[in-house]
């Protein structure tokens, strides 16, 4: 497996990585015994400052069941963050007792800012609607063991695509794979940011866009249903108006195929509704304990690292200041400025354009 120290984005991924990673992944599916004590001795830091459920247990029973141990905080206000200590002093104490940081935080760009100053590896488990690198490692898994495989495949995304950070994080992993054809299904307000469309633009992704799920429903290998993200709205009134704009129904899959796969990163929250869960195309609470699995891998892969002081920063920008209010660097607000390794014109945080805020 070629080297990856942090998995903060997507973009850090390359797909001898993935290969690797898989690979071990189903070792472990095979015979989860051989590694019941791969971690033994390993700590792992778990700092969620924003909700979870499957992100945050299946991180948890992973190291666990690699005979690692787990401490840290699901609710930050129980840790010294209420006493308005900052981000990177966390992390920095934190990354001198633990193997592996995982991280999750409504700031978008927070786990790229904590590997800055991290001794050891960083794992994004969610950065405000930015991206979900591990929710895509179970996407892809689940993927790879319902196909056989990765690729040729027509995928149809519904949702919350604008602030859906499984969704973010899943297109530009896909970019890696062939011949993956997209359907982008969200009401007009909630597009694909478009620091996500350049991505898709660059590597000549085949995508059309629509509001119309039933119509394209018939053409679907895979259908990747989402929440709308109630908690990244600023506008309460129109998240009320778009919420339960999308709802799969026994009725509405007469239409799709017989093989379709129906995922869902989960939570639901009313646009999946109960009936299906019994459909045998719908796999979602099996894609979650898939992410059990690849976590397991992804652990094995990193806490193994050895101790390193984080190298210096590069790629600093002078003039330009991130105005987006949901970037790390609005309340962090000693962070270098850098600038994205893909675009200069964007935040090396949040990637998000400079000017367009
Ligand atoms: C997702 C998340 O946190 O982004 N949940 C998860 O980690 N499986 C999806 C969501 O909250 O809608």
């Amino acid at each position: 497996m070629g080297e990856l120290r942090n998995l903060v984005s997507v973009s850090d991924m390359t797909r001898q990585w993935w290969d690797g990673l898989y690979l071990r992944c189903c070792d472990i599916i095979a015979d989860p015994g051989n590694y019941a004590d791969s971690c033994r001795g390993k700590l792992l830091a778990s700092l969620f400052y924003e909700p979870s459920t499957r992100t945050n247990f299946s991180f948890q029973a992973a190291m666990m069941r690699l005979g690692g141990n787990v401490f840290g905080f699901s609710d930050p206000m129980c840790s010294s963050v209420s006493k308005g200590e900052t981000l990177v002093d966390t992390v920095r104490i934190t990354a001198t007792y633990s193997d592996a940081i995982v991280i999750r935080s409504s700031q978008e760009g927070a786990p790229t800012a904590a590997a800055l100053y991290s001794e050891t590896p960083i794992i994004n488990a969610g950065d405000g609607g930015h991206f979900h690198p591990t929710q895509t490692l179970t996407d892809l898994a689940t993927i790879a063991q319902k196909r056989g495989g990765i690729g040729d495949f027509s995928i149809g995304i519904c949702g919350d695509l604008k602030y859906g950070r499984t969704v973010h994080s899943l297109i530009v992993a896909l970019a890696l794979f062939p011949d993956v054809r997209f359907y982008l299904i969200s009401p007009r307000e909630l597009r694909i940011p478009e620091y996500v469309r350049q991505v898709m633009q660059t590597n000549e992704l085949q995508y059309s866009e629509t509001e119309n799920l039933a119509q394209c429903i018939p053409d679907l290998d895979i259908l990747y249903m989402t929440r709308v993200q109630r908690e990244r709205f600023g506008n309460a009134a129109e998240y009320k108006r778009l919420r339960g704009v999308y709802v799969l129904t026994r009725k509405l899959l007469e239409r799709a195929r017989g093989d379709m796969l129906i995922m869902h990163p989960l939570p639901r929250y009313g646009e999946i509704t109960p009936e299906v869960d019994s459909d045998p195309r719908a796999i979602y609470f099996e894609q979650a304990r898939y992410g059990m699995y690849i976590r397991m891998a992804l652990l094995h892969e990193l806490t193994h690292l050895p101790r390193r002081p984080p190298p210096p920063v590069t790629g600093v920008v002078s003039a330009l200041k991130c105005r987006n209010p949901a970037c790390v660097t609005q309340t962090e607000l000693y962070l270098p400025p850098i600038i994205s390794a893909r675009d200069t014109e964007r935040c090396g945080y949040c990637d998000k354009n400079f000017l367009s805020f």
